[in-house]
């Protein structure tokens, strides 16, 4: 399918946003589930949650529910929650500890490796289903990517490596930085999830600039100065933003409570990095804690998003641990943010947007997410 979008490019200078109905239209939405994400690495939890044999977590993705659950040989796997018998739901629970999955309804059952083991009162046709891998739970892709568990629902996916350590690779130039923060040996603290009315993309295009910043984040700016001139840190490869000279800590009150994390270097003190995992997934690095977004669209109008934050578990342990100096910060944040997505999504459908906005210099480099969306569902490109 070949449409044209309506980007225009004006010698580099202007180019305008996508046009309105790419935030509105259930056909587009329709287009992006089929091509961004399931064909992308989503990220559905934390392999620390799945440690050991039998405990499970569940989640869904797009229209599947998902069921992950490490076996009694340790492997960690995912599959389709769904019975093979009449397509009940396996695992209702969102997390647990289970010996055997048993299915509700008829009591089928499958070992933790997804193969079919039990199916009550069929003794005339129990050796044709127990272990014919036919009957078998369906398996989806998985992968632990520094302590995070993604999943993809294509059948060939590009490997993790070649989608996710690529995209750190365009942020850093490198691999260290990201990998220094030794996010596999975090624990999550806090969680906030967030409904917000607003397109999955406007929600990215959104932490792609910071433009807005001076605008509506006054706490954001407060600790990082340089985000007063609109410059994020995605702008450029390499770059965190230093904290304000008073700042102790990433924190509502700026006082630090927390060492750094164990592994990083002294250039990484007082330093901030905001990083897109694309399509859906957004990483916050400070000094003390990480802060993971999970971004769930629901509708062409209408997303949820998953916010942690991420410390070590040595200073959870601790009597006087208090994560909430952290969280209120990027709560207020997120507040402000979602609250912004949702000023734009009321208008998308307005004929003052039908052949969409314009970004601003500082803003161009969105125009690459808007790319990225736009060759995926088979839209006709203008812009580099
Ligand atoms: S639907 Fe699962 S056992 Fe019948
Ligand atoms: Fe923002």
């Amino acid at each position: 399918m070949v449409m044209d979008h309506g980007i225009i490019n004006d010698k580099g200078k202007i180019n305008s946003t996508l046009k309105g109905e790419l935030y509105t239209s259930p056909t587009i939405f329709k287009l992006e589930k089929e091509h961004i994400i399931s064909k992308s690495w989503i990220l559905v939890g934390f392999a620390y949650e799945v440690a050991k044999p039998g405990q499970y977590i569940t989640t869904r993705v797009e229209d599947e529910n998902i069921l992950i659950i490490r076996g009694k040989d340790s492997v960690l796997r995912a599959f389709l929650n769904v019975c093979r018998h009449r397509g009940a739901k396996l695992c209702s629970a969102s997390s647990g500890k289970t010996g055997a999955i048993r299915c509700p309804y008829h009591s089928w059952s499958y070992s933790l490796d997804g193969s079919l083991i039990g199916v009550p009162n069929t003794s005339h046709c129990r050796e044709e289903l127990v272990h014919n891998e036919n009957y078998a739970l369906d398996s989806v892709h998985l992968e632990v990517w520094h302590g995070m568990i993604w999943i993809n629902l294509s059948e060939n996916p590009l490997s993790i490596e070649e989608s996710l350590d690529t995209q750190i690779l365009e942020r850093f130039g490198e691999l260290n930085t990201f990998s220094r923060y030794q996010i596999q040996n975090l624990e999550v603290a806090h969680r906030k999830d967030y409904e917000v009315e607003a397109n999955w993309k406007l929600i990215v295009e959104n932490f792609q600039e910071c433009y807005h910043c001076s605008s509506i984040h006054p706490e954001l700016t407060a600790a990082l100065p340089e985000f007063r001139s609109g410059v994020g840190t995605q702008n450029s490869i390499g770059t965190g933003a230093k904290f304000d000279d008073t700042l102790e800590a990433f924190s509502i009150n700026g006082k630090g409570s927390r060492p750094m994390l164990k592994g990083l270097l002294p250039e990484d003190d007082r330093t901030y990095f905001g990083m897109t995992i694309l399509p859906l997934v957004f990483i916050n690095l400070t000094p003390d804690h990480v802060i993971i977004h999970r971004i769930i669209p629901i509708s062409a109008e209408k997303s949820k998003v998953i916010c942690e934050w991420l410390f070590d578990p040595e200073e959870m342990a601790k009597p006087e641990f208090d994560p909430r100096d952290a969280v209120e910060l990027f709560h207020r944040v997120n507040l402000q943010d979602f609250e912004a997505c949702e000023w734009c999504q009321e208008n998308m459908g307005s004929q003052a947007y039908k052949e969409g906005g314009i970004l601003v210099p500082i803003e161009q480099h969105v125009s690459h997410f808007y790319n990225y969306v736009l060759e995926a569902i088979g839209m006709k490109m203008k812009v580099e």
